[in-house]
């Protein structure tokens, strides 16, 4: 028996419901922010059910969470899977958690079946993928790959102040479960199932994304430093406004991000202005920079511009710029690629190879073993948004795909 047809549709539907009322808002979408009380109790239902399931849970050192179905070699590098539970702040019920509980109902589908693999076969819930409390994104699983250290990733604070460290301790009190010392980076393959986030699956009528890579992308922090003054007695040209520099220097960057052939993707998501009273002029404005493309040459010639750019259109007030984060493309390995694409065949299920515009933890992971990602479609590609939706059957049949993959993987 294929394991994928163990998968149970009406099952993955209800963990996306119940998982849906951890953080749930009024107009159907999430906030599950990393290490916030939702996403404690989003990690304790996970565990919960993994327990139910007699899988073993744990944690390591940065609150990456565990799910691990063992293998007749308990040796043997495992092969992974998984996602994010965290959310954006205003984030829908798929991002991430669609991920996680696809490659749970992988293990669950594997048990159904009676299906003994020679490896462990486990589901990482990633930390803080989604970088909106807490930066950078992608956290738990970049610090896995040692591309950020450990001790400066606890030492990050969010915007009241709370130290990582700090919260992952909170959540660990309210979910608690073992701890690993160490981050194990010995793998036999990762996939990580994800909603498109995109509008070509829908458009091209496909079921399954094979996805051959993701593009390249970079965050900064800008923060513009003028002069609080009286709004109605301090004549405009003596003036150190932050906020109008602020939007001097944004519209530099959307010149120098300006790109034609409408691939280069350019947003300032976070814009704050201090004091913030209607009768002083703005002393400070912080905002944020992330800016993404395929090419890694093109990518680099952008970032490298920035704090020239911000330089010559900050006057008369001065800019701080401190980039975030600079992850390079990834091409996904081809032998998983090829595998996702022969099982999607195999199922019957219409597929399209295309790359994630999107960025998601299998970045950190491909630098390290071979790695790829399954796609299924979301209505009308809306992501990062509470409208985000996704069809029982299109999340089921991406999980067919994953075990199927997971079990040829898991045997090899
Ligand atoms: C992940 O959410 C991203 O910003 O691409
Ligand atoms: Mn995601
Ligand atoms: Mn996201």
């Amino acid at each position: 028996m294929r394991a994928s047809e163990r998968v149970n549709e009406r099952r993955l539907w209800q963990r996306h419901v119940d998982m849906a009322k951890l953080g749930g808002l009024p107009r159907g979408g999430v906030n599950r922010q990393a290490l916030s009380p939702e996403d404690a109790a989003a990690r304790r239902l996970l565990a919960e059910w993994a327990a139910a399931r007699g899988f073993d849970v744990y944690g390591d050192p940065i609150g990456n969470l565990y799910v691990r179905r063992a293998g007749t070699e308990a040796d043997a590098p495992p092969v992974l899977t998984g996602s994010h539970m965290d959310s954006q702040p205003t984030g829908g019920k798929y991002d991430g958690m669609y991920g996680v509980l696809a490659g749970f109902e992988a293990l669950e589908a594997l048990e159904d079946a009676g299906i003994r693999t020679r490896r462990p076969v486990a589901v990482i819930a990633w930390m803080n993928e989604e970088g909106s409390r807490f930066q950078p994104g992608a956290m738990g699983s970049a610090v896995w790959g040692g591309d950020y250290a450990l001790s400066a990733m606890l030492d990050v604070t969010d915007r009241a102040g709370v130290r990582l460290g700090d919260a992952l301790k909170d959540t660990l009190s309210v979910a608690p479960c073992r701890i690993v010392p160490d981050f194990d980076r010995r793998f036999h393959a990762y996939i990580e199932a994800h909603i498109e986030q995109g509008p070509r699956l829908e458009a091209d009528r496909r079921t399954i994304g094979v996805v051959t890579g993701i593009q390249g992308s970079q965050r900064y922090t800008v923060d513009i430093s003028g002069e609080e003054a009286h709004a109605g007695t301090t004549p405009l040209r003596v003036r150190k406004d932050a906020l109008r520099s602020a939007i001097a220097v944004v519209d530099a960057l959307q010149r120098h991000m300006n790109d034609p052939a409408d691939v280069v993707r350019f947003t300032v998501g976070r814009f704050e202005c201090r004091p913030g009273s209607p009768n002083t002029v703005p002393g400070h404005v912080h905002f944020t920079v992330d800016f993404r493309h395929p090419d890694a040459t093109v990518l680099a010639r952008l970032g490298d511009g920035i704090e020239r750019v911000v330089a010559a259109s900050v006057a008369p007030c001065t800019a701080k710029v401190v980039r975030i984060t600079d992850v390079a493309p990834t091409v996904f390995d081809a032998r998983i690629v090829d595998l996702v694409r022969a099982k999607s065949e195999a199922l019957g299920l219409p597929n399209m190879d295309m790359p994630s515009g999107a960025g998601h933890d299998a970045m950190h992971v491909a630098p390290h073993g071979p790695a790829g990602m399954i796609f299924v479609p979301c209505e009308r590609g809306i992501s990062h948004n509470e409208a985000e939706a996704a069809t029982p059957a299109d999340l089921a049949a991406g999980a067919r795909v994953l075990v199927d993959c997971l079990a040829e993987l898991a045997n090899e």
